[in-house]
């Protein structure tokens, strides 16, 4: 993967950008301190910087990897015009191999393999790319749809909790909880954002925080620890997340900690809003439980900043995600509506409607 500087402004609007023919992605592993684009041409390097955090967030990863089967799509024809479909196979599973819970990259592969299954005979690349960028436009309108629909929800100023970054450079832009942020700032009902600062990849302090001074919005930082603290001392009245995968029963996958946050939230009668479009929804698993929760290496628990900080011989438990159980949940907003006291039934007639 190259690095490149491209010809605009390097914002959280623009963090996934097809230009040239190319695949360009703001390399969030490097904010808030520096701004590059890393150039993409291959579905391998699409899925290592899926895997590596190069791009992160539900969203963002499933709007990734549909640029990524542009790409798979272009390689494979040159190869082969008759036999292209079938060597896409390897690419598909390539993307799907590199993270196991957002359920966006699923369904942004699926949606865009019906595409390509569907083609007839010639170049299949510009009705793949102009799959992916709807994708990824039909994302960036959800996110502004969630953000009247959350905004709604909002009563009068107070401030409010986030956890991790579902921003801007979490989706194709605007953002789902901090897209919500955005609408009820303008409308005057945010006195202060409080930004987990969410170890151990620090989403909040480098991305969340990043975006919110960038556009204006007041945001203090906060140890994850700090959260529940903050709350007892009132003037809360909502932590608002996003979510990796929702299950049927309306049980949310998000960023570790989440869970930690909406049993503190329970206690101190603070309401937990998730953020999230359709995509993220997954109505194939009954409840929270089934779904993989990625695992990732120690060494991202044991070093700081690329310094060892852990003991030197001791082992990191090292979960990404986990579980909030629907009951901690006030509603859950997407982009066809708000479910109130998520439950199975009402998760399956938004879904239907
Ligand atoms: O590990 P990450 O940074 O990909 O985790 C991201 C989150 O947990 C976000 O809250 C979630 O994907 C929602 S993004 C709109």
């Amino acid at each position: 993967m190259e690095t490149k500087a491209l010809d605009i402004r390097a914002d959280a609007d623009h963090a996934i950008v097809w230009r040239n023919d190319r695949l360009y992605l703001l390399d969030q592993r490097l904010l808030p301190g520096e701004e590059h684009y890393l150039e993409l041409h291959a579905a391998d390097d699409t899925a290592v910087a899926i895997h590596d955090m190069v791009v992160r967030g539900a969203p963002a990863i499933g709007i990734t990897a549909a640029y990524g089967v542009v790409l798979a799509a272009r390689r494979c024809y040159a190869q082969s015009p008759s036999g292209w479909r079938d060597l896409m196979a390897h690419d598909y599973s390539l993307l799907a191999r590199s993270r196991p819970t957002a359920v966006n990259l699923f369904w942004a592969l699926d949606r865009m393999k019906r595409v390509a299954d569907g083609l007839s005979a010639g170049d299949p690349e510009q009705r793949l790319l102009r799959e992916a960028g709807a994708i990824h436009q039909e994302d960036v309108a959800a996110n502004r749809t969630m953000g009247d629909l959350g905004a709604g929800l909002i009563k009068g100023s107070t401030s409010v909790i986030t956890h991790c970054n579902a921003g801007a450079l979490a989706t194709g832009g605007y953002g789902t909880a901090l897209g919500v942020v955005r609408t009820a700032y303008a409308a005057g009902k945010i006195a202060m954002v409080y930004a987990d600062e969410t170890r151990p990849w620090l989403q909040g302090s480098r991305l969340t925080a990043w975006e919110l001074a960038r556009d204006g919005i007041p945001v203090t930082l906060l140890t994850d620890g700090a959260a529940a603290s903050r709350m007892a001392q009132g003037g809360i009245d909502w932590v608002i997340v996003g979510s990796d995968r929702i299950a049927a029963n309306g049980d949310v996958a998000n960023k570790i900690g989440t869970y930690n946050l909406a049993v503190a939230a329970h206690y101190h009668g603070v309401r937990v809003m998730v953020v999230a479009p359709t995509s993220t929804v997954d109505m194939s698993l009954a409840s929270g439980a089934e779904i993989p929760i990625e695992i990732r290496a120690p060494s991202e628990v044991l070093q700081c900043g690329g310094r060892q900080v852990g003991a030197g011989g001791v082992d990191a438990w090292n979960p990404v995600f986990d579980v909030t159980p629907a009951e901690l949940v006030y509603a859950i907003v997407t982009e066809r509506g708000v479910v109130r006291s998520p439950d199975r039934e009402n998760m399956a007639r938004m879904m239907a409607g």
